[in-house]
């Protein structure tokens, strides 16, 4: 049964996009490596896509890996790519069958081969799939991101930055075929953006749940689109101009 009600499913969120925070933590509760943690970390990207598919929110970008946690100890960096492979390889079947296209944002020269290659190969297999929508952030940083694009429209000679509007501007950015996201959802408790898609959430609504990515369930995350249903989204207007469920 559909958890939300008609009114409620009239405004579900377009795009989610999640900061998969604490597995680290999650395992030295358990007193386990945090290899232990990211691992179950992957399972709950299933839960959790499989659940935004069945509730009808069609693009979800998650926080995978972020260009600082390249100063990470190599042990754990390398961990986390043999588990992205995995579940690349795992997932690539399910992907084709569910229509399901993969993306990717971050600079993607900084994986290591093996990683940056299966990446490449799952986007390029899913590129005509038009159903579902998931976006890894991979060796990504928002400020990076936004250089790059400065760098770019700099060197394009048919542009003039002073009739420069954001449409244009963001057209350069790596997300230039994905909506801004709806909802940022960040768990483990932290109140930070950490340097992920700080233009694309300007008017984001950001939900903050204390568990750890690994207990962020179904019914976590299914309360955190409750929530959002119910904000009053104003981009700028007042409380008047725009109508709100509460
Ligand atoms: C944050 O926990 C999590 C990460 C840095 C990596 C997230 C990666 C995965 C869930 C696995 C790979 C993803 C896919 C899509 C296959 P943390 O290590 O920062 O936790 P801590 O703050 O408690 O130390």
């Amino acid at each position: 049964m559909n958890p939300f009600t008609i009114e409620e499913q009239e405004r579900m969120p377009e795009h989610v996009a999640i900061i998969m925070d604490g597995n680290g933590r999650w395992a030295q509760s358990k007193g386990k490596p945090r290899l232990f943690g990211h691992r179950n970390g992957v399972e709950n990207v299933r839960s959790v896509v499989n659940t935004a598919r069945e509730l009808g929110i069609p693009y979800v970008t998650l926080y995978a890996f972020s260009q600082e946690n390249q100063s990470r100890p190599v042990a754990e960096k390398s961990g986390l790519m043999k588990l992205l492979e995995e579940f690349l390889k795992i997932e690539l079947k399910s992907m084709v069958r569910d229509g399901i296209r993969l993306r990717a944002i971050g600079d993607l020269n900084g994986l290591p081969e093996f990683a940056r290659k299966i990446v490449l190969q799952t986007i390029e297999k899913t590129k005509a799939n038009q159903d579902w929508n998931l976006t890894l952030a991979l060796n990504y940083g928002s400020r990076q991101e936004v250089l790059e694009a400065i760098k770019s429209i700099s060197k394009s000679e048919n542009l003039d930055p002073e009739s420069l509007e954001w449409d244009d501007f963001s057209q350069y950015l790596q997300t230039r075929d994905l909506p801004d996201p709806d909802l940022i959802v960040r768990t483990s408790g932290e109140f930070r953006l950490s340097n992920f898609l700080l233009l694309q959430a300007a008017y984001a609504e950001i939900f903050v749940s204390p568990l750890h990515w690994p207990d962020f369930n179904r019914n976590a995350f299914i309360d955190s689109i409750k929530d959002y249903v119910h904000r009053e989204r104003r981009f700028g207007k007042t409380r008047e101009q725009v109508v709100s469920l509460t």
